[in-house]
């Protein structure tokens, strides 16, 4: 394994977050499996492109794959696609995900299990196929894209479906990175607060709630996909060998509230 080279599997990276991970980590030496669905008829496919190439003109070297979380075995299919194309695999960020505005009472059982196979199925996979992989890696990263919605509720009508999923999603991951600490791979979660969306992200919110959200975030704002983004490389970086099970809200203190 060249020592400088390092792969980095990126899931939903088509819009926001994950779009502005791969702008943020791109460059010489990187290789990215970026992953998304392309929208639900394939209309955010170009736009899916343009972030590739934006990442290519970084530097990076860039595979894309488009493929539904919602069937079982995509999410492992990319773990195999990003070694097969780059030959190892370092670093995953798990951030495909959306949010269900439903409440009990609204919610069916399906809504319940589709938010679990997306969310936390999907991590599931992706660890489980990517576990050679990243303890042979001499710098295996995990970083999961959680939500405030786990122990927030900070207005009436939340996202109960979407907490559980990503609840579970958490604790899997906190497991997880005791199983692998001994191997110097990280496991570690970003919980965004309000987090603005690209026109072209799937908004579970109207307008005026996206203005509400910002006023009662204490720092006044939502945050922007590269204030997550920060946080996601630094969990990714060498320099955060040492912390490993954490999660990192990322919220302009919501949670203080
Ligand atoms: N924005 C917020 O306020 C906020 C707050 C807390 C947590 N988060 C979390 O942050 C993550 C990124 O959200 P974002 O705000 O950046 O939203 P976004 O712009 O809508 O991006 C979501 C990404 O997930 C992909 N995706 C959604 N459902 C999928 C499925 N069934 N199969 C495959 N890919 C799927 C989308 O693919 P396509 O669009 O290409 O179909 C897109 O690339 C999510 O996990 C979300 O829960 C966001």
């Amino acid at each position: 394994m060249s020592k400088s080279k390092r792969v980095t599997l990126i899931t939903g990276a088509s819009s926001g977050i994950g779009a502005a991970t791969a702008r943020r980590i791109a460059g010489p030496g990187e290789c990215l499996l970026l992953h998304a669905r392309g929208g639900v008829d394939g209309n955010k496919i170009p736009l899916f492109e343009a972030v590739a190439d934006e990442a290519r003109a970084a530097g990076a070297e860039v595979q894309i794959s488009i493929g539904d979380l919602g069937e079982p075995g995509t999410a492992a299919a990319l773990v195999n696609e990003a070694v097969e194309k780059f030959d190892q695999l370092d670093r995953i960020v798990s951030n495909a995900g959306f949010a269900l505005n439903k409440v009990v009472g609204e919610i069916t059982r399906d809504d319940l299990e589709y938010s679990h196979t997306i969310i936390t199925g999907a991590f599931f996979e992706l660890i489980d196929a990517a576990l050679p992989h990243l303890t042979a890696s001499k710098c295996g990263r995990v970083v999961a894209v959680s939500s405030f919605v786990v122990d927030q509720v900070p207005i009436k009508r939340m996202f109960p479906a979407t907490a559980a999923a990503k609840g579970a999603m958490e604790a899997l991951a906190k497991t997880f990175a005791v199983q692998v600490a001994a191997e110097g791979v990280t496991v570690n979660c970003v919980a965004p607060g309000f987090t603005e969306k690209e026109s072209a992200g799937h908004s579970a919110l109207s307008q005026s709630s996206w203005q509400a959200a910002a006023e009662l975030t204490p720092n006044q704002r939502l945050a922007k996909p590269a204030d997550i983004a920060a946080a996601i490389a630094f969990f990714l970086s060498d320099e955060a060998a040492h912390v490993t099970g954490q999660v990192l809200r990322v919220d302009g203190g919501l949670s203080l509230t």
